[in-house]
This record gives C-alpha cells, sequence and structure tokens, in this order.
C-alpha cells in the first residue's frame, strides 16, 4: 500500500513530536511542513520535508492525504477548515478551538463537507486508557460512586519565558493541563452535568491561575475531584507517571493518580490496580487487589496510526470535533464557576441548550 502523505502545520513544541511519530510509521511520510518561522524551515530542512510558510501554500504546492494541525489554539479552526475545504481529514490539536461557538462550527463543517476531523486528545490512545474503559464499560465496578484525580507537578521559570503562558485566554493549567483531565473523565466516567471550582494563583502571583481544585458531578450522579497545581514538587502526575514524553525522567516508583471507586469495585491508574471484595463489599471483610497487566504504548503513535484509518475511512475518529467541544465546554466551565463561585450547568453554558 503506498504511503500516506502528511502535512503537519506548526511545528514547536507539539509539532515536532507529530514529526518524530510520522518518522517512526512506516505507513506514512511527512510531505511538508507549514511553518513561518526559521526554526520551521530548518526543521523541514532536516527532515526532507518541504516547506511552506502557512497551510494554504502548501495545500497549493504539495499532495496531502491529511493535515495535522499544531498552530497556537487561535489558528485551529482556520486552518482545519482549510484543509476539510479540500476534502483532506485532519487532526487538529487540543483544545479543539478557543470557543465552544468555534468547535460547535468545526463539528458541523466536518459534517457538511463530510470530511473527518480527530482531536488530539491523544491519552485515550494510551492502552492503559483502552483497558481501564473496557473494564469500566463491562461493570466490573458496578456503579461508579466517585472518582478522584491528582495532577500536580512543577513547571520550572524558564517554562513561563514565553508570555501566553502567563496570560488569560490560552496560559494556565486549567486550560493547557486540565482539558486532559477532563476529557479523560468524560471519556472513562460519563458525561459532566456540572462544575464547581476555585482557583489560585497564589505561588507565583500571575495573572492565570497555578492551582485549581474541581468538583465535578455526573449525569450518572457520580463525584469527581480534580487537584490540580503546575506549581507543586510532586510525582503525581499523569504526565510523569506515564512518561509520555521521554523529556520525562522515569519515576523510581510506580505512582498512581486517578482513583475510580465503584460500588463494586475500584481501579487506580496508571497502574491498573483492581480492588474487589470476594464477597459483599464490607469495610470490615478483606479487601482484594489485583494488578492488570497492559502492555505500554506510545500514545502518539497510537494515535497517529488510527488517524491513518480514519483517512482511509476505516475507522470513526475516536474524539470529534463535537466530542472534542463538550470536553471544551466543562473546561471553560471550570474558569466561570471559579470565577462566579457558583455551580455551572455544563449542558447550558456557553449559550447551549
Ligand atoms: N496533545 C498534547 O499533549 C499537546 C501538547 C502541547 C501542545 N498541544 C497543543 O498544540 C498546539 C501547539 O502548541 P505548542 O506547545 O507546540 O506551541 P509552540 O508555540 O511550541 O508551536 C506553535 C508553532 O506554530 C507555528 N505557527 C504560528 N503561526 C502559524 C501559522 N499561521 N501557520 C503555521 N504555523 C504557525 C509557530 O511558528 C510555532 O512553531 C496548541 O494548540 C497546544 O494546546 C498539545
Amino acid at each position: 500500500m503506498p504511503q500516506m502523505r502528511i502535512g503537519l502545520v506548526g511545528a514547536g513544541v507539539i509539532g515536532r513530536t507529530h514529526a518524530a511519530t510520522i518518522a517512526a510509521n512506516q505507513d506514512c511520510t511527512l510531505a511538508a511542513i507549514a511553518d513561518p518561522s526559521e526554526a520551521g524551515r530548518a526543521l523541514a530542512g532536516e527532515l526532507g520535508a518541504a516547506w511552506y510558510p502557512d497551510l494554504p501554500a502548501m495545500l497549493d504546492g504539495e499532495t496531502v492525504h491529511g493535515v495535522i494541525v499544531a498552530t497556537p489554539n487561535d489558528l485551529h479552526l482556520p486552518n482545519a477548515l482549510a484543509a476539510m475545504a479540500r476534502g483532506i481529514a485532519v487532526l487538529v490539536e487540543k483544545p479543539v478551538t478557543t470557543t465552544v461557538a468555534q468547535g460547535e462550527a468545526l463539528a458541523a463543517a466536518s459534517l457538511s463537507y463530510g470530511v473527518p476531523v480527530l482531536v488530539g486528545h491523544h491519552r485515550r490512545h494510551n492502552p492503559i486508557v483502552s483497558t481501564a474503559k473496557r473494564i469500566v464499560a463491562e461493570g466490573a465496578l458496578g456503579e461508579l460512586a466517585t472518582a478522584s484525580v491528582l495532577y500536580a507537578h512543577a513547571k520550572p521559570p524558564e517554562y513561563f519565558t514565553l508570555a501566553w503562558r502567563r496570560e488569560p485566554g490560552g496560559g494556565g493549567p486549567v486550560l493547557i493541563n486540565l482539558i486532559h483531565e477532563i476529557d479523560l473523565v468524560r471519556f472513562l466516567c460519563g458525561e459532566i452535568a456540572s462544575v464547581q471550582a476555585i482557583t489560585s494563583s497564589a505561588r507565583r502571583g500571575f495573572a492565570v491561575e497555578d492551582c485549581a481544585a474541581v468538583a465535578l458531578r455526573l449525569e450518572s450522579g457520580a463525584l469527581v475531584t480534580i487537584s490540580l497545581s503546575d506549581c507543586a514538587a510532586s510525582p503525581w502526575s499523569w504526565d510523569l507517571a506515564v512518561q509520555e514524553s521521554p523529556s520525562y525522567p522515569p519515576q523510581p516508583v510506580p505512582v498512581q493518580t486517578h482513583f475510580l471507586c465503584g460500588t463494586k469495585a475500584s481501579l487506580a491508574l496508571p497502574t491498573l490496580d483492581f480492588w474487589s471484595y470476594d464477597g459483599r463489599p464490607d469495610w470490615f471483610a478483606p479487601i482484594r487487589q489485583q494488578s492488570l497487566a497492559v502492555a505500554r504504548g506510545n500514545p502518539y503513535q497510537h494515535q497517529l496510526r488510527h488517524f491513518l484509518d480514519v483517512i482511509r475511512g476505516s475507522a470513526q475518529p475516536l474524539v470529534s470535533a463535537a466530542d472534542a467541544t463538550r470536553t471544551l465546554r466543562a473546561t471553560l466551565a471550570v474558569h466561570q464557576a471559579a470565577a462566579s463561585g457558583q455551580a455551572v450547568d455544563v449542558a447550558s453554558s456557553f449559550g447551549g441548550a
């Protein structure tokens, strides 16, 4: 089968991860990079890909079967639309767009053009997550009662030399990191009905938060809490626990970051420790622990393989634009809830029904 030709728009931090992921896949090739920066041009030269200053120029000059949009957030929508208008499937990075209205516009365009959009919530492609999803869906936990997530790590001062990372609109761990937790909660535990939240910028003093405490009520009635910080000297963060990027050093011991507690049994991630009773659940009876083995896998490679299937038409996007817009809506509701001090009904927020 001929190799798929992929065009990459935006060759920054995550764009480079996509470029390396494409290089490691035999079924596709990096045909071209569109990025106006000198660094983007240099990367194209290093990788033997064509270079263009922007996506329209790339689409005029190259035949590509799929486009990966890894630009700053405000350019996700126009770039995705430009590719889709030519019938080209798109993998667009998270957040799908900057506003719910834009996300809905992208989802509507996907339907009207008949062109699929996959959104880069890459964690869903992690084999640990697919295994956890299967365990929950099979009912092994019974009914979910509560879940708790700890996402705490230390971003060094140099991370914040880029101004946008200190400013509302794109910066802050709610939009950058919590959105992955919200997506995982939706994927594993079910839809979010309402959000309550407190945020704080007390540790760094930037305009954006450095900590958040979030409480979610799910449509099922289950309750979820998420504790978030990007200024904590802590190993308890998904990215570090699963060593999502080779830039993170291995943990000296396995740590757990997600705790799903059901009426029959409970599950901790990423270790997939399954806790259950032989008989009726009873805190006076012995509880049994099993570690469910799963092969570790690189979620970006799994995501790319899935994108190739989406391009071929043999798979529907695991994370569609409409799905990712629901994640965005619930994430933006965290800021709204923190600002108002009120619980936010997710379905009716941001112009919802
Ligand atoms: N899935 C993940 O884990 C993950 C991780 C990091 C970033 N992201 C997302 O990826 C996107 C990019 O983030 P980043 O950290 O790589 O940013 P970055 O600033 O490192 O890179 C952005 C790149 O886009 C280029 N660019 C700017 N305008 C452009 C244009 N008009 N056409 C083409 N290229 C243009 C810039 O020159 C830069 O090289 C963001 O939406 C971010 O939220 C996702």
